[in-house]
């Protein structure tokens, strides 16, 4: 396994595999590695010839007053959780090789990105879009592996990768939970003992939600407000938005019908944690 930080090196060495015919699977983590990560390298393994992880805490995707300085960062444990499962290059780079002083090109998506996530983290998807695109152009890979736990960005990216003519097959992963279904996060390290029972309430509420929908319930405004109570009753939550959606084009709804998805962001205590659940509604 090669672990490298420069982006000539990288290069040079996915020229050499690309030459060779190698699939080249790609997943881009800001590393902190759990079995969520994981579940997409087992993915790319067994669905390309050479795997490359990326490591990188993203600087322009986090607004002012958000945790970029606190994310955490475990770079040697995730290196040997990468050894374990076959990863052939990791590439972790500075920011400052990836933002350079004259950087000044951004890529903006400017319709998905407008709601959920993309409204309470100004500048997010932009921040998101940017380096993707940046990682694409380095990395050349076929394929790229995403997770559902952030579905909004998910869509992003495959709308990016369509409208950017990329040639690159995405595929889009289950949430892992951990046994107390909270879904695995990187920032779940920060929770407290007394938070991490508090969290419960996301998938409690996700979970409400479904429930309502497979009980006959359709009007959005009623199985949101339901699922408003079971968050609020949490001495340390406090609710970003949750929000029912059309799971395509993440358009509003005032009745569940189709492919839709239940989305929440949610703070428990400074840490901010999001989840989702995707029904289809007959
Ligand atoms: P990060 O939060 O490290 O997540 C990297 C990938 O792991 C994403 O595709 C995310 O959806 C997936 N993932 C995270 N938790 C998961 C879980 N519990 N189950 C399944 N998949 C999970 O997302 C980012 O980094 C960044 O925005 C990035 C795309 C790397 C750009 O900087």
């Amino acid at each position: 396994m090669i672990v490298a930080n420069n982006i000539k090196k990288i290069k040079s060495i996915l020229k050499i595999q690309k030459t060779a015919n190698q699939v080249i699977g790609f997943v881009p983590t800001m590393g902190s590695l759990h079995k969520g990560h994981l579940s997409l390298v087992k993915m790319a393994k067994s669905k390309s010839d050479f795997v490359v992880v990326s490591i990188f805490v993203n600087p322009i995707q986090f607004s002012q007053g958000e945790d970029y300085q606190n994310y955490p960062k475990n770079i040697k444990t995730d290196i040997n959780l990468l050894k374990e499962e076959g990863v052939d290059l990791i590439f972790c780079p500075h920011p400052r090789d990836m933002y350079p002083i004259d950087f000044s090109v951004f890529v903006d998506e400017t319709e998905l990105s407008e709601v959920l996530c993309g409204k309470s983290r100004s500048g997010h998807f932009r921040g998101v879009c940017t380096v993707l695109v940046k990682l694409f152009n380095i990395i050349l890979p076929d394929k790229v592996y995403f997770g559902q736990k952030d579905y909004q960005q998910a869509l992003i990216v495959k709308r990016l990768i369509d409208n950017l003519n990329y040639d690159i097959r995405m595929y889009y992963l289950p949430t892992i939970r951990d046994k107390d279904k909270l879904a695995m996060s990187s920032r779940n390290r920060y929770l407290k003992d007394n938070e991490r029972l508090d969290s419960l309430c996301i998938n409690e509420a996700l979970s409400l939600g479904r429930k309502l929908i497979q009980q006959g319930e359709t009007r959005v405004f009623v199985i949101v407000d339901k699922m408003k109570n079971v968050i609020i009753k949490k001495r340390t939550a406090k609710i970003v938005y949750i929000e029912i959606l059309d799971a395509i084009n993440l358009k509003n709804l005032k009745i569940v019908k189709g492919k839709i998805l239940i989305a929440l962001a949610v703070y428990i205590n400074g840490t901010r944690l999001i989840d989702n659940t995707v029904i289809n509604v007959k």
